[in-house]
């Protein structure tokens, strides 16, 4: 038998999970959510979904791994192998975040040499697209790839190569630099950030609250998926990283430090974002609501031209890139190795350099078609697809599966006997009733929408092509793998 790799200590393992979890996503896509959505109205449901939908999940992942000391779908197989889709499902979703994440991560690897000069001038939106993005009109025309951006994608796959070749151990030594130094460099920001002139009504608009919004179901699915996402849920990452614990592991601690840690980050994000607009919004005399509606752009066009305008300007701006650098590369490699664990469950005897190698091959080539000058319109299209319907119908099925299959009361048990704080009935409540019954209900009235209307707009084969052509193969092929599996060799002992 050959022994499964381990963190070398407890608090390694809660290093690498936080900084899994806290990425661009706390720092570039819930700041644009909370802009999106008007402000402190989207606060409200973010927590909501945190504690109810969140951490209940986080505990659930991390007792699944823990449990069965497999990866995602070797722990789906112990519980039954008709249910492994789903947790070969929950992996490709990894795979497809990745690979446009790795994008975005090559972005910030170019800011961070934009910054030495601000090279971005006064026209940063101009700057963003057409020089760096080299953007085409609409989807459906690409014309070439941006080269900068195709450069600085090979050096993110290179760098996540080497974080993880060597399993738990090399993301051991990465993780104890990747995790402190962002939170370190997001305070100095902050400090810097709270006492511009103007910090106030960004504060004010980040957390003032708009209980008219709280109506909108569509607020409500943001901040589900937005939490999916930043806690890293539904992707099989968390089941794969707390297989490298010992059985005995206290679970609602872990998850409760990497959930507490995850929002900390987001709201210390949400400051240094909204106190530097409130100070843009002065300066300027455009509202801090149009400034902060830019969607995904606001790290990269808003933000540089706000920095510019703040005495200290090159260091801040290199400081703000080097942070979303660093935030980016243990969520990216984290991914990885969730695909990665998939193999070595698999090939046990394999070398894993060569498992890690290929993967990050792929994972760069399937990255290049976000690299054309059509791609961030694509990169929209799947971010929105997968996180909508990759992960939240993981996370759905794995409560159903665990709630109903594997007994939520079997898994309550074995986390209470493992853990100081003890969890009450009321999760299996959430588990089995709550949280599904909830992501049905989002899924179902997304599905409307996206069917009612085109995504974003874009050309309809855009849409068909890197949204639903993405989703549909992703349910072909779990379907086609619990199939199989479930022909082969019977169902392991748990
Ligand atoms: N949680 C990361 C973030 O907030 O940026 C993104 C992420 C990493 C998602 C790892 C999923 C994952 F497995």
């Amino acid at each position: 038998m050959i022994k499964r790799d381990r963190w070398p200590s407890k608090t390694l393992f809660i290093f690498a999970a936080v900084g899994s979890a806290v990425g661009l996503g706390n720092v570039w896509r819930f700041p644009y959510l909370v802009g999106k959505y008007g402000g402190g109205a989207f606060l409200f449901p973010y927590l909501i979904a945190l504690f109810f939908v969140g951490f209940p999940l986080l505990i659930l992942e991390f007792s699944l791994g823990q449990k069965m000391q497999k990866g995602a779908v070797g722990s789906m197989r112990k519980i039954d192998r008709r249910l492994s889709g789903i947790g070969l499902g929950s992996v490709l979703s990894s795979f497809g975040v990745a690979a446009y994440y790795a994008v975005i991560m090559a972005w910030c690897l170019l800011y961070i040499f934009y910054s030495l000069d601000l090279q971005w001038g006064s026209d940063t939106k101009d700057f963003f697209f057409n020089h760096v993005l080299n953007v085409s009109e609409s989807a459906s025309t690409i014309e070439g790839f941006s080269t900068p951006v195709v450069f600085m994608l090979l050096i993110s796959w290179i760098m996540v190569y080497f974080c993880i070749w060597k399993g738990v151990n090399s993301v051991s030594s990465v993780i104890q630099v990747t995790m402190p130094l962002p939170i370190i460099l997001l305070s100095i920001l902050l400090v810097r950030t709270l006492f511009l002139p103007g910090a106030a009504d960004g504060i004010a608009f980040f957390l003032t609250p708009d209980f008219q919004a709280l109506l909108d179901v569509e607020v409500w699915m943001a901040a589900v998926t937005q939490i999916f996402f930043t806690l890293s849920l539904g992707f099989g990452v968390m089941i794969t990283y707390a297989s490298y614990q010992e059985k005995d592991n206290d679970i609602v601690l872990s998850a409760l430090i990497t959930s507490l840690a995850d929002i900390g980050i987001a709201l210390m994000a949400g400051f240094v974002v909204f106190t530097t607009l409130g100070y843009m919004s002065q300066e300027s005399g455009v509202s801090i609501k149009e400034l902060a509606a830019s969607g995904p752009a606001l790290a990269f066009v808003v933000f540089p031209k706000a920095l510019s305008l703040i005495p200290g300007a090159v260091l801040l701006s290199i400081i703000f890139f080097i942070t979303l650098v660093t935030l980016a590369i243990d969520s990216l490699f984290s991914l990885t190795e969730a695909v990665a664990a998939l193999f070595e469950d698999h090939f046990p005897r394999a070398s894993k350099k060569m498992i890690v190698f290929f993967i990050c091959l792929a994972g760069f080539l399937s990255s290049l078609v976000f690299t054309s000058t059509a791609g961030i319109y694509y990169l929209d299209i799947a971010d929105h697809f997968i996180t909508h319907y990759g992960l939240v119908l993981m996370g759905l099925l794995q409560a159903i599966c665990v709630g109903w299959v594997y007994g939520a009361e079997n898994m309550r048990s074995y986390i209470n006997r493992v853990s100081h704080f003890r969890i009450g009935r009321n999760w299996n409540l959430l588990i089995k009733y709550v949280i599904p019954l909830c992501l049905i209900t989002f899924l179902g009235q997304t599905f409307v929408k996206n069917i009612s209307e085109t995504y974003g707009g874009y050309p309809s084969w855009s849409v068909m092509a890197f949204g639903w052509g993405l989703v549909a193969l992703l349910l072909v092929i779990c379907v086609s793998y619990s199939y199989f599996q479930s022909r082969s060799k019977p169902n392991e002992q748990v």
